[in-house]
């Protein structure tokens, strides 16, 4: 017994002599390591006689027990006391300057983006996204755009080469953010309500055509959906984007294989010291492809025309940020030009707000 109380007080003195993690461990393997004393006591309890045993055992795992316990409260106040020097060498000197502001800023392109997502989200839109490298299908069949149908021309595509091919479909860019129209009616049950932002392509280039371009896209599906739900949604977007209540829509006849009645969307603006102000009807500028969605669309999507119906729209978001930030060369927008970002670029921090206005 004597024995066990010395251990007992000899290990306890050691723990509380360990004045590191490492002299801490060193205890550790002393006592409770494989060849430890206290092992040997725990293993010399076979040995015993059950009688024995009965008085032993408990007195023995009670030292295990006070020994293990010493050292996890031992290894914590070691540890708090470690951390605590380390903190009272790490030291921010508060007074020290400002590191410079940061250099970088938002493009107008992911400005525009985001206020468009904003203000309709604010109208229950989701974000719906689809893949640039398309196939055939998608980016014209399915709109009802056939094989033979001059549109595929006039989209001047650019195309994989035939061997390409996947599952037998022809590769392409996309050249409009359609396709994305297609991808959530297949995916997706009505109602919906989904705007599909991102690139677009095509061969094509001068100062207001750029190979690549961005394109938003938005399309609504459900029952009972007609020319004036279409009218009020671009409306209140192109009031909201414009940040002006007097902005004017005319709504003209037009084309597209994919909306029948199809409608293009001008906006009103008015001279100012020989510039275009939007607002007013003194001229109009075309801003928006749009129409109610073919029946031909739903039923490719595998939805019965009879009972459902949508309106879409589409526009390009880098001639909306020029109407809106005054820019006039499409080209600029992706030259990377350091000079062309700072003057129209966004400071980080202007994260667009209906509240604040969204191009605050
Ligand atoms: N996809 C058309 C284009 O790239 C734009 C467009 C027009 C989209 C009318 C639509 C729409 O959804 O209804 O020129």
């Amino acid at each position: 017994m004597t024995d066990l109380a010395s251990l007992n007080a000899q290990a306890l003195a050691a723990i509380d002599a360990a004045a590191s993690l490492d002299a801490l461990e060193a205890v550790r393997i002393e006592t409770l390591g494989k060849q430890g004393s206290v092992t040997a006591l725990l293993k010399s309890l076979g040995q015993m006689s059950p009688e024995e045993r009965q008085t032993q055992g408990p007195a023995i795992n009670g030292l295990r027990e006070a020994v293990t316990s010493a050292i996890a409260a031992k290894k914590d106040a070691l540890e708090s006391a470690a951390l605590n020097a380390r903190l009272a060498t790490e030291r921010l000197d508060m007074t020290l300057p400002a590191p410079d502001a940061a250099a970088g800023s938002v493009h107008p392109v992911s400005q525009v983006m985001d206020e468009l997502a904003e203000i309709f989200a604010d109208m229950g839109f989701a974000v719906a996204e689809g893949p640039e490298v398309e196939d055939d299908w998608h980016n014209f069949t399915a709109l009802n755009i056939p094989e033979t149908h001059p549109a595929r021309a006039m989209h001047d595509t650019f195309y994989f080469p035939e061997e390409a091919a996947v599952d037998g479909k022809r590769m392409l860019l996309r050249t409009h953010t359609s396709p994305v129209q297609i991808r959530t009616m297949l995916s997706q049950k009505p109602p919906i309500r989904v705007i599909a932002p991102g690139r677009v392509y095509r061969s094509d280039s001068d100062a207001t055509h750029t190979p690549m371009f961005h394109q938003i896209e938005g399309l609504v599906i459900d029952k009972g959906i007609h020319m004036g739900h279409l009218k009020w949604t671009l409306e209140t977007f192109l009031k909201a984007f414009f940040e002006r209540d007097d902005v004017v829509l005319r709504l003209r006849p037009s084309y597209f294989p994919f909306t029948e009645p199809s409608a293009e969307v001008d906006v009103g603006y008015t001279l100012v010291n020989g510039k275009r102000v939007i607002g007013g009807s003194e001229g109009w500028m075309e801003v928006l492809g749009s129409g109610m969605v073919h029946p031909r669309v739903i039923a490719a999507c595998g939805l019965d025309p009879n009972e459902y119906q949508g309106f879409a729209f589409g526009t390009g978001v880098d001639r909306l940020a020029m109407l809106k930030y005054g820019m006039d060369d499409l080209r600029a927008f992706f030259d990377g030009d350091l000079r062309w970002l700072k003057h129209y670029g966004f400071a980080a921090l202007d994260i667009p707000t209906l509240s604040g206005g969204v191009g605050a």
